[in-house]
């Protein structure tokens, strides 16, 4: 299912903690190689990859959620995405400097979820393979968000052509019923830790990873992807998507409106009052939880059109949106 030798799966409990062990085993893989001193991160602005002590280094810093602990972890380098000739060029002068202590650079791909639903080109995740292949550090990509045909392809990863060394995954594994996630590594990051000796061992034994009751939700969640019926359903809800936010952009202080695969996003110029629009939406009988300066739809593929029809009207109707036409 997943692009090239991605095949050594790490089970954990959620998405998390599996962000936690790409971690570590990045760490651990230049340590078990003799190479010492890699146990840093570069990570980017607009990211997010969870509420975890180590998670929360690699995410914007500015992005609010754990502004409290700004100053307590350790510092990672959390810079911008290589979008453009500068910053590419800014991130290859960090790994030049920087490389021996940077264990690897980590990323959403396709789209930062959290961070307010920011999707950037797939030439920036094949920018990022190059530039970690050229300073030989590993590269991870977490799919916990995008992975399970989020955004049009099964993995963001496989429909932009680029392999990571780590992938991370949660949610949709399990048809997001039960907690489970993994951590996958390629045979190369694999082989690292293949040894007689117990000490080269990834040292992590989370009770519940891979609890039975979990797995069989996440086999079944498999079978539904694997019959194949996902991709149409995600096309669909992206049209839907598409129709139904675009009046959207002529409402009071929208400054876009984009959609990726079974995402929608209405995006404002400032943060929203998210509790304000959340009663007004539960009014009409939508959940919907606005979140900074977005409001977002990311349904369930079983979504029927007439719900997705009643959820982008919602959002006209809230937002003030001149009618679509229906
Ligand atoms: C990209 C990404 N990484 C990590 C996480 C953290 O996963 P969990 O909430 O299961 O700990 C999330 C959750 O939203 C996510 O979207």
């Amino acid at each position: 299912m997943l692009p090239g030798d991605l095949d050594h799966v790490f089970f954990a409990e959620s998405g998390s903690v599996s962000v936690e062990i790409a971690m570590k085993m990045a760490i651990q893989f230049w340590i078990n190689r003799g190479v010492s001193g890699r146990s840093k991160f570069v990570s980017f602005l607009g990211g997010y990859h969870g509420d975890t002590l180590a998670t929360m280094t690699i995410c914007d810093p500015e992005e609010g959620m754990h502004s409290l602990f700004a100053g307590v972890m350790p510092s990672q380098h959390v810079v911008a995405l290589p979008r453009d000739a500068d910053s590419e060029a800014a991130l290859d002068a960090l790994l030049a400097d920087k490389g021996h202590e940077i264990a690897a650079l980590i990323v959403e791909p396709r789209i930062q979820g959290a961070g307010g639903m920011l999707i950037h080109d797939d030439e920036v995740l094949r920018r990022l393979r190059a530039i970690a292949d050229r300073h030989d550090v590993l590269l991870i990509f977490d799919e916990i968000f995008t992975g399970f045909g989020r955004t049009g392809d099964l993995f963001a990863c496989q429909g932009a052509g680029v392999t990571p060394d780590i992938i991370t995954l949660s949610k949709a594994l399990t048809g997001g019923t039960l907690p489970l996630s993994a951590a996958v590594a390629s045979r190369r990051v694999f082989e690292a830790f293949w040894s007689d000796d117990a000490g080269a061992a990834l040292m992590h034994g989370p009770t519940y990873m891979a609890n039975p009751l979990a797995c069989a939700a996440a086999g079944a969640s498999l079978d539904l992807f694997e019959a194949g019926g996902w991709k149409a359903d995600v096309a669909r809800i992206e049209a839907a998507l598409r129709s139904g936010l675009e009046p959207c952009r002529q409402a009071r202080g929208v400054v876009d409106v984009r959609t990726l695969g079974a995402i929608g996003v209405v995006e404002f110029e400032a943060a929203v009052d998210a509790g304000a629009l959340c009663q007004r939406f539960a009014e009409l009988g939508c959940w919907i939880r606005p979140m900074g300066k977005v409001v977002y739809l990311t349904p369930p593929f079983v979504t029927t059109d007439e719900e997705l029809d009643r959820l982008t009207g919602a959002i006209q109707t809230v937002l003030g949106a001149p009618a679509a036409g229906r």
